[in-house]
């Protein structure tokens, strides 16, 4: 039940209507039941700056941003929180006193689906992590990696776009290889991510033959519909660990959450069967 004190947050995209956070953050705040609410927002890429612009007007918690407005919306925070400076890209808003603070927590989210998911004996900082895909989710990826001290290996298909990201989150130890050349930088890797749209549903598949891949290394993806991709499935066949990606877009929700509504929330199982039969059924 809201009354006229209830907090509220939301995610504004265009489109919005296929975004899961409604759902997530609905649950955790029936499930603390707090008096608050997290809505879907639409806005157009000619609308944005008003938009955010009026949040603090608004009395509004915060907001998620999602596609296309990530990179946008960076100019209309008052505050950029390193992260998020690296990425070059903001997911997440939190009005404090009247000021717009924006954040990314996609890596971080990213890394505690592996810290959460993983087998007790593999180590990410034990070698080298191999990231397909140079675009926006690859640098939240490479970034939280190099927060890490992991030393990346970077393929993409497009390689001056690779180049242009490793110059970007350039700091840490980072290496951009050639899009072909990617199944052989797999036998010196610890970690494998797929951070391109390959293996989506309604999407060409990812071509990469695991051969080279030792079996102890952790497979993940980024993709999470299908949740099982085929990369994962076989990388599952062959031995390896695997992490899918639904654990990710969880995780990346819960600093959001915290910020806006006073409460850390914990993902659950049953979070993530409540997720799984609501969106993949
Ligand atoms: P996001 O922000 O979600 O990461 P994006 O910026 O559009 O999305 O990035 C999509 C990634 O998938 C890119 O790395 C893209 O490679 P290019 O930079 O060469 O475009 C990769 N990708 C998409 N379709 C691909 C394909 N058919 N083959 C190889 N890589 C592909």
């Amino acid at each position: 039940m809201l009354t006229g004190k209830a907090k509220i947050a939301g995610v504004i995209g265009c489109p919005v209507g296929h975004s899961l956070s409604p759902k997530l953050h609905n649950y955790w705040l029936q499930e603390h039941g707090i008096d608050g609410a997290y809505i879907p927002l639409e806005v157009k890429p000619e609308d944005i700056g008003e938009v955010i612009a009026a949040l603090p007007k608004m009395g509004v918690q915060g907001v998620n941003i999602t596609v296309p407005h990530k990179e946008a919306v960076m100019a209309f925070m008052d505050e950029i929180a390193p992260e998020a400076r690296r990425i070059g890209a903001v997911n997440t808003v939190v009005v404090h006193d009247g000021r717009l603070i924006g954040m990314n927590t996609d890596g971080e989210g990213f890394v505690q689906n592996l810290t959460a998911n993983k087998p007790a004996h593999w180590d990410i900082a034990a070698g080298k992590a191999v990231v397909l895909g140079a675009g926006g989710a690859a640098k939240a990826v490479i970034a939280a990696l190099q927060a890490c001290k992991v030393e990346v290996v970077l393929t993409n298909r497009t390689r001056a776009k690779a180049e242009d990201t490793a110059a970007h989150l350039g700091g840490g130890a980072l290496t951009v290889i050639d899009w072909d050349k990617r199944e052989a930088a797999l036998r010196e890797a610890n970690l494998l991510v797929n951070a391109t749209s390959l293996g989506m549903s309604g999407q060409p598949a990812l071509e990469l033959a695991l051969d080279a891949l030792p079996v102890t290394a952790l497979v993940t993806d980024i993709v999470y519909k299908p949740l099982e991709t085929s990369l994962l499935a076989a990388a599952r066949t062959r031995g390896n660990p695997v992490v899918d990606g639904l654990g990710m877009l969880l995780y990346q929700a819960v600093p959001g959450f915290e910020h806006w509504f006073g409460v850390r929330p914990v993902v659950t199982d049953k979070l993530r069967d409540y997720i799984l039969n609501l969106s993949f059924r």
